[in-house]
């Protein structure tokens, strides 16, 4: 359609969205056989099956086992650049991608190839696409603040590759206080910090990541819309929301698109962006997640251009960089 045509071709950053939930089933499959492990699943056709999920922690304990395959750097740029194909193909033109190396480096990869093969799937997506990107680590909160400390341990050598730090994983009981101190000490390295907030999590979360982590975007957010006192704050210091419709949808964090709150959002005056998180997972990239909500919501031209220029802005380009790409 005019419109779809009209949302692809409008630039667009991606701001949340997890590398490892970039696995398609295709190459899950090809990967497992390449490195000699046995997948729990017969096809593809099976794989895509076993996507159903009820809530985020469903969806976590078969995006950890998916990324079980990734061993190799190769692997790792592979994936990266299939990811970065995909966006191109979108539209989009920027990408801050998360990692998670606890998830690797706890099966006995090293962060070192993790690092390397991601480093060279930007590199090249940047020469033959024209995609910029960037690397944001996140800790998984499941795991303990140590942990996270031993994480940023083996970033230090890698600290000019990396633009920011997150929190990811399951957000219930694991509040972003837990990893204060960690986030505060990746700040005092020069990086900058996110944290999923308000996914599955209460307000008070979204609370403790803006006032206590003092973080530079909240991933997601969705749940700050039950305190009023708190949406206010996030409109007045202009906090990026790094919102991702279809993943809220296939986790059950709304009963339908029709009725999510994007709209809302940027009715209220919050800087709403639109991602794809797991994209692989949740059935759909970039261009997907902008053209269904859009469906199902009613989204106008106008606040399609406020959403692309959200994503600009809200990103870790330098101001130079963002006044050239909105
Ligand atoms: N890891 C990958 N996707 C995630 C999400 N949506 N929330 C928390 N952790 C994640
Ligand atoms: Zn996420």
């Amino acid at each position: 359609t005019a419109f779809a045509t009209f949302v692809r071709g409008l630039p667009k950053a991606e701001l949340h969205m997890h590398i490892e939930g970039s696995l398609e089933p295709e190459l899950m499959f090809a990967l497992a056989q390449r490195n000699g492990i046995t997948l729990p699943f017969k096809s593809v056709d099976e794989i895509r099956a076993a996507y159903q999920f009820s809530n985020l922690q469903d969806f976590l304990d078969i995006y950890y086992q998916g990324a079980g395959v990734l061993r190799t750097a190769e692997d790792f740029k592979e994936l990266a650049l299939a990811y970065f194909k995909r966006l191109a193909a979108d539209g989009g033109t920027h990408a801050e991608i998360f990692f998670d190396p606890q998830t690797h480096t706890d099966r006995g990869i090293a962060f070192g190839v993790v690092m390397e093969g991601l480093l060279a799937g930007m590199d090249e997506a940047e020469k033959t696409l024209g995609v910029t990107s960037k690397l944001i680590l996140c800790f998984l909160r499941h795991l303990s603040e140590d942990s996270a400390f031993e994480t940023l341990e083996l970033a230090k050598p890698w600290l000019n590759k990396l633009a920011g730090v997150g929190l990811d994983s399951s957000e219930v009981g694991h509040p972003p206080a837990k990893f204060a101190r960690v986030l505060q000490a990746a700040r005092d390295l020069g990086l900058k910090v996110v944290a999923h907030a308000g996914e599955e999590g209460p307000p008070a979360y979204v609370w403790e990541a803006i006032d206590l982590v003092k973080v530079d975007r909240i991933d997601h957010g969705n749940r700050a819309l039950e305190d009023e006192a708190l949406t206010a704050r996030l409109v007045k210091d202009g906090v990026t929301l790094t919102v991702c419709p279809l993943s809220n949808l296939k986790l059950c964090g709304v009963p339908s698109l029709d009725v999510h709150p994007l709209k809302t959002m940027l009715a209220l005056g919050l800087k709403a962006t639109v991602n794809s998180d797991d994209p692989a997972y949740f059935g759909g990239y970039l261009l997907e997640n902008y053209l269904a909500t859009a469906q199902a919501v009613g989204l106008t031209r106008d606040e399609i251009v406020t959403l692309a220029r959200n994503s600009f802005a809200g990103s870790f380009l330098s101001e130079a960089e963002k006044a050239a790409r909105l």
